[in-house]
């Protein structure tokens, strides 16, 4: 196993041309603002309906785990669940194993392209520098077999601080 090569792109996460794209879920899994509202959109309802089949109970904060990407242009949806910096959940190792996991769950799935969130850096409000870095350094250091991490930035500011820390 090697690692990841990581980079950023700026965009719409559900435009992706990849074989995975991770959504920024909630314990729940059954849909919600940002990221997994727009994921959900634009996969349709075969989404929701297999988080409910594959996820009954949905996931802890910190895991991973996947479903059809509906009508998206990838294969996958990974759904991971950050945690919600502000309702008190700051546990930074939280963060950093949603990414960890979400390249595991890829490694099961065989995706060698994988389009990445920033995962807790909007509605959970996790500081935006550090939310970064946490992406950063776990998709470098994690060993496995994707081929590319493509973190989707949302808008300009987002992208120039992730290319910097890249
Ligand atoms: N493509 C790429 N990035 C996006 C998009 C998009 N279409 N939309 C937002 N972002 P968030 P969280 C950015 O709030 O903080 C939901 O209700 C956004 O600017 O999607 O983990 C879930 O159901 C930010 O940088 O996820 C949970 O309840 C990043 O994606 C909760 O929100 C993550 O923002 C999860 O909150």
């Amino acid at each position: 196993m090697g690692n990841a090569r990581v980079i950023v792109v700026e965009g719409d996460i559900t435009r992706q041309q990849v074989d995975a794209v991770v959504n920024a879920a909630n314990r729940g899994m059954r849909g919600g603002g940002g990221v997994d509202g727009a994921i959900h959109r634009a996969g349709g309802p075969a989404v929701l309906e297999d988080c409910v089949r594959r996820f009954p109970h949905g996931l802890g904060t910190g895991q991973a785990g996947w479903t059809t990407a509906g009508d998206l242009a990838a294969q996958w949806v990974i759904h991971v669940v950050g945690p919600n910096f502000g309702a008190g959940e700051r546990d930074r190792s939280l963060l950093v194993s949603c990414y960890a996991n979400a390249l595991a769950v890829a490694d099961e799935l065989g995706a060698g392209t994988v389009a990445f969130p920033l995962v807790s850096a909007g509605i959970y409000a996790w500081p935006l520098d550090d939310a970064i870095a946490a992406a950063v350094e776990t998709l470098r250091a994690t060993p496995t077999e994707v081929e590319e991490a493509r973190i989707v930035a949302f808008g300009r500011p987002t992208y120039d601080a992730i290319a910097a820390a890249l």
